[in-house]
């Protein structure tokens, strides 16, 4: 089998360690050198260096209290590299590692909020929404985890849809919330052009305008789209082209667009396709805070009900 013996052997523990210890006796020779002190009744002579006229450097030796902070500093260090990971691939007496220490930091913080998350975690997404905590620790992690994509109102942007509103690509029931940011969904999109032609895009984008009553809608391009949507659409869109969430395929009959509402922006889609892709965070966040996204997500489109009622 290849051996690397540069990394295998231990001649750069060596030189690590050789360069260590080296330095701080470099460094414990150099303060004895310094501090040569004068001997009894011997004169402070100057260095033959002066400044300014009359400011001289003279060769008083250093004073106790910068030594002794000197010499702190060196047996500080000495203690550090027996105690501690430093010479080589010694790995110190107290056998501490960077891994070692996140893991202790995980395990108390397991300790501390585990029995926390385990609470809600039982608690049914209905109960849950209730619960002002609960809501608030949902926020605090949708504001680490999802406002890059969905912004931080969560009212999201192109091709990242807006969670606030009633408008749901996959269902807006809170388990089907929940099943979104535990397992993901991916968005598909077909692209068209090849199948239906550059006429056929722009007919049927047309009849896409009408379906919400656009004024630009153009009748007679329309009219032809219709039987395009219905051969090659109404499979994913539905008949009526409200949509099906069970394909996240969006209601085109409204006025919310995940790409945008605008002539060029349909026809782009219908020509090339989208494909919007939601990572799956069950495995990388676990099931408790999950939940909390959950219960935060649907409160936002049950506060914006409520308002609406009013
Ligand atoms: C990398 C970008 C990205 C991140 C991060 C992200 N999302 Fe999404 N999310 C998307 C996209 C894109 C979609 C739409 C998928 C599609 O087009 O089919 C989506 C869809 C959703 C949906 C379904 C919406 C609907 O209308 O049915 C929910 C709910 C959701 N995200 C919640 C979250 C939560 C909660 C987080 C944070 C844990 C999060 N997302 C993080 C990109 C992201
Ligand atoms: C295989 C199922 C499928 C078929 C067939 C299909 N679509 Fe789609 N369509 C989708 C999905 C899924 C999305 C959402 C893509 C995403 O989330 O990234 C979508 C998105 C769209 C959008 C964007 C809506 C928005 O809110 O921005 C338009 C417009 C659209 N489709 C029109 C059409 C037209 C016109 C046809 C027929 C030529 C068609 N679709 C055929 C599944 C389909």
């Amino acid at each position: 089998m290849f051996e690397n013996t540069i990394f295998f052997s231990s001649f750069w523990d060596w030189f690590i360690i050789a360069l260590t210890l080296g330095g701080i006796v470099g460094v414990i020779w150099l303060i004895i050198w310094v501090n040569k002190r004068p001997a009894k009744g011997e004169k402070v002579q100057p260095m033959g260096h002066t400044w300014d006229g009359d400011l001289q450097e003279l060769n008083n030796p250093l004073p106790m209290w910068w030594l002794n902070m000197f010499y702190i500093t060196i047996m500080f260090g000495l203690v550090y590299l027996v105690l501690y990971p430093g010479l080589g691939s010694y790995k110190g007496l107290l056998g501490w590692t960077q891994v070692g220490q996140y893991e202790q930091e995980i395990d108390a913080a397991n300790t501390a909020y585990g029995p926390m998350y385990d609470k809600y975690k039982a608690l049914p997404l209905a109960a849950l929404v209730k619960d002002k905590d609960a809501v608030q620790i949902g926020q605090r992690l949708f504001m680490t985890y999802c406002t890059v994509c969905h912004g931080s109102d969560a009212g999201g942007n192109t091709g990242f849809p807006n969670l606030r509103d009633h408008d749901w690509l996959y269902g807006g029931e809170p388990e089907m919330i929940e099943t979104s940011i535990k397992a993901g969904r991916q968005g598909m999109m077909p692209a068209w052009e090849a199948a239906i032609g550059k006429e056929g895009v722009k007919n049927v984008t047309q009849y896409v305008l009408s379906l919400s009553g656009r004024a630009e809608a153009n009748p007679a391009a329309a009219e032809k789209g219709k039987t395009v949507f219905a051969t090659t659409c109404a499979a994913c869109h539905g008949p009526d082209g409200k949509g099906m969430a069970a394909l996240g395929a969006p209601n085109l009959t409204d006025k919310i667009w995940l790409y945008g509402g605008s002539v060029e922006s349909i026809e782009k889609t219908v020509a090339e396709g989208r494909q919007g892709k939601m990572p799956a965070h069950g495995d990388f966040l676990g099931d408790a805070k999950v939940h909390l996204l959950a219960a935060y997500v649907y409160s936002l489109s049950a506060k914006t009900e409520d308002t609406a009622k009013k």
